[in-house]
């Protein structure tokens, strides 16, 4: 059996533990919002329209900020379109996703949901086919409190107090030619920069996102970052990063390894956003918001999407069912951005709801949770406090799309006397035995311990089988003189929770 040996120690801190890492994401795309979020024919609907049962659902995952309303919708898309009565919003096509929308759900709909569920509104305007005067009104409509137009007509459309939006993305993925209205970076760049600097006119402490590249893979990676932010650095807070994975051609060590590809991607802007800071001289750092991240399969989304010819409202896009294996590089990719907390303050999950989502409804029947929704949920409860820099030994195979890289991956945190230790074993067939030295976290004994994992590792929850995959308590686990032993079962993800 394999063996890895990890030490921890808490004064190895990596940064405080942003609680928006466990942000996501909601697009008008597909059966996100409507027969996801909001279906006012079911059993569980709300006054509203909202499916409670969603709502639990979305609660115990644990999601923190959420992007709205894209995605690539966001660029033929008008928010005024959205408000106001609903029997007057016009129903309009969606080049993104070649659909209908009806405009049922707005900005204030979907605000009064974020309520629901206690999560903060991270909104994106569209710079795409817009401008920088519908982004200036959407501003004001969402967080002028009252007594000028706009605001005025927030009130008259029945909410009364500003939604104070904080987080704001300017646009979307703006270096892909899928998108409507895609620029050069040095277009993108411009606007991006005069949009920024009028919105902070209005608000100087909006945190405003910047597009980075749709993907690590994109041939313009890193020089888009250099230009877009040498045009708008000042303006603007964050870049984003996206990225999905899938498991290519039967290679589950690589795809197992994608955490690989995550850290490098972050790497990369890091520095880029860097040098960019220093030749301006400037004393401001720019963060990351990996505001896309999940697994995708997004070759078979490209084949069926060329088939897909009428305009449809909320037709089934992108239901992709996740499998164990899924959860395991979910489970990694959220411990590759616990540990690049220092720079990476911001992350959504793309998407919530029956999108490439962790959770998933049926319309007028019930709603469940993906083998994605357990890593997620259980480390956005765990990970408080401080993220920890852990030292791994473990052995190494080697992968044909990251190269080398460890069977066992890890990290912690630590608030006050309670210690979460995150791990995934990558091995395709073995189980890993795997001793943790926890003295320097000062924990003495062990308060829980779960493992996702199944001697299928293509076992997914579905309709008929809602539960076939759960998180099990980890029996082997055992906390002697400081060292923690526990054996991970082949292709796993595994929560320690210490105190
Ligand atoms: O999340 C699905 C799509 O992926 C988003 O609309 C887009 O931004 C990305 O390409």
């Amino acid at each position: 059996m394999p063996r890895a040996h990890i030490v921890l120690d808490k004064q190895a801190v990596i940064a405080q533990v942003s609680r928006r890492t466990f942000g996501s994401f909601v697009e008008h795309l597909g059966r996100c919002v409507y027969t996801g979020l909001y279906e006012p024919e079911h059993p569980s609907a709300n006054q509203d329209g909202f499916r409670m049962d969603v709502v639990e659902l979305v609660r115990e995952l644990g999601s923190t900020t959420i992007r709205y309303p894209g995605g690539n919708f966001v660029s033929g898309f008008r928010w005024e379109d959205s408000v106001g009565p609903r029997e007057q919003r016009p129903v309009r096509r969606d080049l993104a996703w070649h659909s209908l929308e009806s405009n049922q759900v707005g900005l204030d709909e979907f605000a009064a949901w974020l309520k629901l569920t206690g999560s903060e509104l991270m909104l994106a305007v569209n710079v795409a086919t817009r401008g920088i005067l519908p982004a200036l009104d959407l501003l004001e409509y969402a967080n002028h409190p009252s007594g000028t137009a706009l605001s005025d007509l927030r009130v008259a459309n029945g909410t009364v107090e500003p939604h104070d939006v904080r987080m704001w993305c300017l646009g979307n993925e703006m270096d892909g030619p899928w998108q409507t209205g895609f620029m050069s970076a040095e277009d993108y760049g411009k606007i991006a920069a005069r949009t920024a600097a009028a919105m902070k006119m209005a608000d100087k402490d909006l945190e405003l996102v910047v597009c980075g590249s749709s993907g690590s893979g994109m041939p313009t990676f890193g020089d888009w970052e250099r230009t877009v932010l040498e045009h708008c650095y000042e303006h603007v807070d964050y870049v984003s990063c996206h990225a999905y994975y899938q498991e290519h051609d039967g290679d589950l060590g690589s795809f197992l390894a994608s955490a690989i590809d995550m850290d490098f991607f972050i790497d990369t802007v890091v520095a880029t956003a860097d040098h960019v800071g220093y030749k301006k001289r400037s004393s401001k750092k720019i963060n990351i918001s990996f505001d896309e991240w999940n697994v995708w399969y997004l070759k078979e989304h490209l084949e069926s999407a060329q088939e897909i010819t009428e305009w449809r409202h909320a037709p089934r896009l992108l239901e992709d069912v996740y499998t164990v294996a899924d959860a395991v590089v979910v489970g990694n990719l959220l411990m590759t951005l616990l540990k690049r907390s220092d720079r990476v303050t911001s992350a959504s999950l793309a998407q919530l709801v029956n999108v490439i989502a962790p959770i998933v409804t049926e319309p007028g029947g019930p709603a469940w949770r993906q083998t994605t929704f357990y890593p997620f949920s259980i480390t956005s409860r765990l990970a408080r406090g401080e993220v920890i820099r852990p030292v791994i030994e473990a052995p190494v195979y080697e992968t044909a799309r990251h190269g080398e890289a460890g069977l066992v991956d890890a990290v912690a945190t630590v608030d006050g006397d309670q210690a979460a230790i995150f791990l995934v074993n990558r091995d395709v067939a073995e189980a890993a035995r795997v001793t943790i030295d926890v003295r320097g976290l000062g924990s003495s004994r062990v308060v829980e311990a779960v493992t996702l994992a199944d001697a299928d590792v293509y076992a997914k929850n579905t309709l008929a089988e809602q539960e076939r995959v759960v998180p099990r308590a980890n029996a082997s686990v055992v906390l002697v003189d400081g060292v923690v032993t526990v054996e991970l079962p082949p292709v796993s993800w595994t929560a320690i929770t210490l105190g």
